[in-house]
């Protein structure tokens, strides 16, 4: 019967985690999944994640069906720190979903079904599930120029020119800050500029944020959302809390749809409903009742975004320690692209049989793409990571 079922050659970073998981050698180092781990090399127990956990055990309640949009004081709060008040909240659909894939999945569903002609544009390269989940839902996924190796920088004449050739009512997929893979992004004039040319030639933007907090400030790393939408700009943004809450397992995520006026937004809202329904039905409650507890208490609120403005901190000095690390092993090597990309990631540059040589000789992961996960790198792990590439790139 399940004869013609092809083998499942893997996924480039889930199986990778997979096969790290299962590596036996005790010193070895994961830099290839986009995690954040702490200085003491694990994913942290938010402070205030653990106190509205907490409380929440003390008066579980039931876990009845949400409803298919899912917890609405979850849905608020998401709204707000994604959009802040760039918009009035009544033109915004918002939807929970199963973490940034889950939005970008339901959000892929409802542009197949209302803008079938649309191809995606994906910036070239990007996070491979983007092609994946696209191509999943039916649509044309198309790359614009993005990133410049020669410089480790984002190639903005390449990037405008590319989208100045996308078909009017085509999507173009957007990283709003901690590009996946590069670590490279735009700054603020560089987005009003696309944002300015988004509206003039009628294209449909899809933000992914998935590292809000990351880049600059959970606040600045939403600029680029806020100011497309701010220009009434008609947008789709899926977020995600796995990495800023450090609650991946819990698939916390949202989809929002930003539209011309009330009526638009209920509209678009109930069609995702329909979305969700087709393919999970509903979200599931932990995770949001969380997340709507530390978001809507402003104590909770405060020392969260306290606690992951360290976090982000950590990651910029991990970013400094692996510069200073390899420049002591290569004084002539250029890794000047390690301090300028921001964010969890960098692209190193290094070849997939580069990384394979890393993995094997030395028990360090990164991602075939040459991804770094700097977020994952602690003061142990800098001088064997950087012993790894520097012998490879050495040869
Ligand atoms: C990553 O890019 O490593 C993360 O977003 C995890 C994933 O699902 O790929």
């Amino acid at each position: 019967m399940f004869k013609h079922v092809e083998p499942f050659p893997g996924d480039p970073i889930l199986t990778l985690n997979e096969q790290f998981g299962a590596d036996p050698r005790p010193n070895k180092v994961n830099l290839s999944i986009g995690v954040y781990l702490n200085e003491a090399g694990k994913m942290p127990a938010m402070r205030a994640v653990l106190a509205a956990e907490t409380a929440l055990a003390a008066d579980l309640g039931t876990r009845p069906y949400l409803p298919m949009e899912g917890n609405a004081a979850y849905r608020k709060a998401v709204s707000a720190l994604t959009f802040g008040d760039a918009v009035p909240s009544e033109r915004i659909a918002v939807a929970q979903t199963l973490g940034g894939s889950g939005a970008l999945k339901v959000g892929g569903d409802f542009i197949a079904r209302y803008f079938p002609q649309a191809a995606v544009w994906v910036s070239d390269p990007t996070w491979d599930n983007h092609h994946s989940i696209f191509q999943g839902s039916g649509l044309k996924v198309k790359k614009y120029r993005y990133f410049n190796p020669a410089t480790g920088l984002v190639d903005f004449m390449g990037m405008l020119n590319a989208l100045e050739t996308v078909p009017a009512g085509d999507v173009v997929l957007l990283h709003a800050c901690c590009h996946n893979p590069t670590g490279a992004d735009l700054d603020a004039q560089q987005w009003r500029e696309v944002a300015a040319l988004v509206k003039r030639r009628g294209l449909l933007p899809f933000f992914d944020m998935a590292y809000q907090g990351f880049g600059q400030g959970v606040d600045e790393d939403a600029f680029p959302i806020r100011h497309f939408a701010a220009q009434g700009i008609p947008l789709f943004a899926a977020t995600s809390f796995s990495k800023n809450f450090s609650l991946y397992g819990e698939r916390c995520g949202s989809l929002s749809v930003v539209c011309a006026d009330a009526q638009q937004a209920d509209n678009v809202l109930g069609q995702l409903k329909a979305t969700i329904r087709r393919n999970y039905s509903n979200p599931p409650t932990h995770g949001a009742r969380i997340i709507a507890r530390v978001l809507g208490d402003a104590a909770l609120r405060a020392d969260w975004r306290a606690e992951l403005d360290g976090m982000r901190l950590r990651v910029a000095a991990m970013r400094k320690g692996l510069y200073d690390a390899l420049r002591e092993r290569m004084p002539q090597g250029d890794f000047e692209y390690l301090v300028r990309q921001t964010g969890m990631f960098s692209y190193t540059g290094l070849t997939a049989q580069e990384v394979e040589s890393m993995r094997v000789e030395s028990a360090v992961y990164l991602v075939g793409s040459g991804r770094l996960c700097i977020a994952a790198l602690t003061q142990a792990t800098i001088a064997p990571a950087a012993d790894a590439m520097a012998r490879v790139l050495k040869r």
